[in-house]
């Protein structure tokens, strides 16, 4: 009898590994329960208040469109976006150009930045879509430790007169760890070499961090320094689509080579309305931004007195690693059972060993919850202690 093979039989394989490792990822079902969301990035609650803020919406902008039609390259349709842009400059202080999302600006930037000349040095953590952006492009790039100062600057001392430029790009609150970048450090080492561009991807920084919410560079009175600064609207901001702050020639050159903002229905106006509402609204959340930070402190040292080990986190994003996928899945549902909504986190999104919970904290979350979730992660906790023993 020949073999009878079909061709999904490669991919059917794959998943049954995946399966085998506990790695498998389902789309999780929408859930009636009322649970506690710590899942979401909707770090200053504003996502599950855009009822209140409906109604603004249809006051300020009672004509916007649902539809772009076309890339903005191609259509009269871009008076919004445009808008956006301008808040965003008179915020920033440099121009703004909008993508359709932070997975889009990342890899329409940086694969339009990698011309011949260029290095890209990368935190061994950065975002999946800034090495997708290196890997379409083919651009040369090399990673360093996360976080390691020292590393990154042997780097650009190894490779500054081999190339042109070099260009190093951080997050500035990692997404996994929800540790902080040292922006003072990275300012230092752009200084020591004039061939150093800055590119910060402040995704789960912008509406959290700095006096007005713009993100850490904000909080830490560098915005000026970094040449490419990434925000996105998803996350606290409760919206869609992402910025980029650049310099006046890079925003010509993204417009006239971005691929993603060239070959892409440009994201809705309608969208880019209820964006800049919402980062007016953001500006001025100081109050939540204080709260934010003092639930993130109670829930880290709530986690080492428990666990013996201090989350790395200084952010609203407080891990909690249990090192393998099946503890990391017990941990989940019994926090569930007990009305915290979570997910384990596991390869590839995690190096294994790294699998964890991650708490993402909102605004809206009470000192009390905190507590109480604080109880439920101690008896959890013991489960997988017994299980692992
Ligand atoms: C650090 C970082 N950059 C970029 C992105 C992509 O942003 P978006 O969800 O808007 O595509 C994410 C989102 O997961 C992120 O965590």
């Amino acid at each position: 009898m020949p073999d009878v093979r079909h061709p999904l039989d490669g991919y059917r394989k794959i998943l049954e590994r995946f399966e085998a490792e506990h790695r498998l990822r389902h789309i999780p079902a929408s859930s009636e329960e009322c649970l506690i969301d710590l899942l979401s990035n909707d770090y200053l609650g504003l996502g599950r208040r855009g009822t209140e803020f409906t109604n603004r919406l249809a006051e300020r902008y009672p004509d916007v469109s649902f539809s772009s039609s076309a890339s903005r390259l191609l259509s009269r349709y871009g008076r919004m976006h445009a808008e956006l842009e301008d808040k965003l400059e008179m915020y920033y202080g440099r121009p703004a150009l909008i993508f359709n999302s932070g997975y889009h600006a990342n890899v329409g930037i940086v694969s339009a930045l990698a011309i011949s000349g260029t290095l890209f040095l990368c935190d061994k953590a950065i975002h999946a879509s800034v090495i997708d952006g290196l890997s379409m492009s083919g651009a040369d790039y090399r990673r360093f430790r996360h976080n390691d100062m020292d590393a990154l600057c042997n780097a650009v001392t190894r490779w500054k007169d081999s190339y042109e430029r070099i260009i190093i790009v951080t997050e500035s609150i990692y997404s996994m760890d929800g540790d902080c970048a040292p922006l003072h450090r990275l300012v230092e080492i752009k200084r020591s070499c004039p061939d150093v561009l800055l590119y910060l991807d402040e995704a789960h920084a912008v509406g959290v961090r700095g006096n007005r919410g713009l993100g850490l560079a904000e909080e830490e009175g560098l915005i000026q320094e970094f040449d490419i600064i990434v925000g996105t609207f998803g996350k606290a901001l409760a919206s869609v689509g992402a910025f980029a702050i650049v310099p006046d020639e890079i925003r010509r050159y993204l417009v006239n080579t971005a691929r993603p903002f060239i070959f892409s229905t440009a994201i809705p106006p309608v969208n880019c309305a209820w964006s800049s509402l919402m980062f007016d609204v953001a500006v001025s959340m100081e109050e939540e931004r204080r709260h934010l930070m003092e639930l993130s402190h109670r829930l880290r040292t709530g986690i080492a007195e428990i666990t013996g080990t201090l989350p790395v986190s200084t952010s609203q994003i407080v891990p909690l690693v249990t090192g393998d996928a099946c503890s990391a899945t017990i941990l989940s549902e019994s926090l569930r059972e007990r009305g915290f909504d979570t997910l384990p986190i596991r390869r590839p999104t995690v190096p294994p060993g790294g699998e964890r919970i991650r708490f993402s904290l909102n605004a809206s979350l009470s000192l009390d919850q905190a507590d109480t979730l604080l109880q439920a992660i101690g008896d959890s906790w013991k489960k997988i202690i017994f299980r692992q023993s």
